[in-house]
């Protein structure tokens, strides 16, 4: 482990950071239709006053697109979509505008040592989360989750997930992830995230999933004189589940800071060919589920 202050990560994690001229491969979103659509309003204008409300009412095993339109506000609550409830399309009214709240924190109860998945979930790290998906098919756009357990207070720094996203085939369109440690767990599945906003000071990504990042900012948080940590590289051993690894590349960048005459020395100089592999949605998605989500 880097850090000998915080108690560190046991994931490891398929994350590629991508800059600058990676624009041509973002996606449109918007091909599937919403068959359905319920809103969730704080002031009683909608279906429902919360959002885990109007989770619970779609039914198992739902096999139609559903949008639950979140109106303008805070939302404190803990929210949790279930696998048993796919196809949900998560609307907010914007990054700044729609944010939902909660402050849950790991107990730092010991992690399973021996790598297995399976025993991750029992670990209190995933139930501190204030957004949980496990559903296939989940899409989210212009909405914040946050976890404010160590944001603006003097709490000891503890694991606290603001999101979660344990289910496969789910797309992020401009939503913002804020938290402290541990921000977000992009856990097991293929996943896609544009124009995102993640910060945070700990190991603020983690997880087995294998996702593609477009235009999406990473903000680390943490005040010096210590670094931050975007992630702990832990991986098992070469065989392990998940066992994988991070490439840190730049390509075609311009501009302030565009200058790479004193860049560490392990950043990868990628050919064309060798970037187009890393984040070619084929990478996360070689069928065309992005495409038919709406
Ligand atoms: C790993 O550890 C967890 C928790 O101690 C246990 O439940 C699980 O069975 C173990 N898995 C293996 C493969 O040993
Ligand atoms: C790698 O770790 C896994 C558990 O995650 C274990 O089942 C496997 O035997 C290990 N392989 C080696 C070569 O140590
Ligand atoms: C890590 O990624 C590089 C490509 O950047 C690849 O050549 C190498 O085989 C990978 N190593 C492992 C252990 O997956
Ligand atoms: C890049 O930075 C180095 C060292 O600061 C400097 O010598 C060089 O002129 C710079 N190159 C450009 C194109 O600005
Ligand atoms: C960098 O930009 C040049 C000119 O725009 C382009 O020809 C080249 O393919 C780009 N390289 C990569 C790796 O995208």
């Amino acid at each position: 482990m880097t850090s000998g202050v915080f108690f560190c990560l046991f994931f490891v994690f398929f994350f590629f950071f991508l800059t600058c001229d990676l624009l041509h491969i973002s996606f449109t979103e918007g091909a599937a239709t919403v068959e359905k659509t319920v809103v969730v309003d704080q002031g009683g204008l909608g279906n429902f006053k919360t959002i885990q409300e109007a989770i619970n009412s779609i039914p198992d095993q739902n096999t139609q697109w559903i949008e639950i339109n979140v109106k303008s506000g805070v939302y404190r609550e803990k929210v949790s979509i279930p696998a048993s409830k796919p196809y949900i399309l998560l609307q907010g009214n914007g990054m700044g505008s729609t944010v939902i709240d909660w402050n849950g924190h790991s107990d730092n109860s010991s992690p399973p040592s021996n790598g297995s998945i399976a025993a991750f979930p029992l670990a209190s790290t995933f139930d501190s989360a204030t957004f949980t998906v496990l559903a296939e098919n989940f899409v989210a756009r212009d909405i914040t989750f946050k976890n404010s357990y160590n944001i603006n207070n003097d709490a000891a720094v503890a694991q606290a997930v603001a999101a979660l996203v344990g289910g496969d085939k789910s797309a992020f369109y401009r939503c913002g992830f804020q938290g402290y440690q541990d921000t977000l767990c992009d856990f097991l599945g293929r996943h896609y995230f544009s124009s995102c906003w993640i910060e945070g000071a700990v190991d603020f990504i983690f997880g087995f999933a294998q996702s593609i990042y477009v235009s999406s900012s990473l903000w680390s948080t943490i005040q010096g004189p210590q670094p931050g940590w975007l992630t702990a590289h832990a991986k098992v051993n070469d065989t392990s589940e998940g066992g994988s690894n991070m490439t840190f590349a730049e390509s075609n960048c311009t501009g302030l800071g565009a200058n790479r005459s004193q860049r560490v020395k392990w950043e990868k100089a990628l050919d064309p060919k060798q970037l187009e592999y890393f984040v070619s949605n084929t990478f996360i998605d070689k069928e065309g589920w992005l495409a038919q989500q709406p």
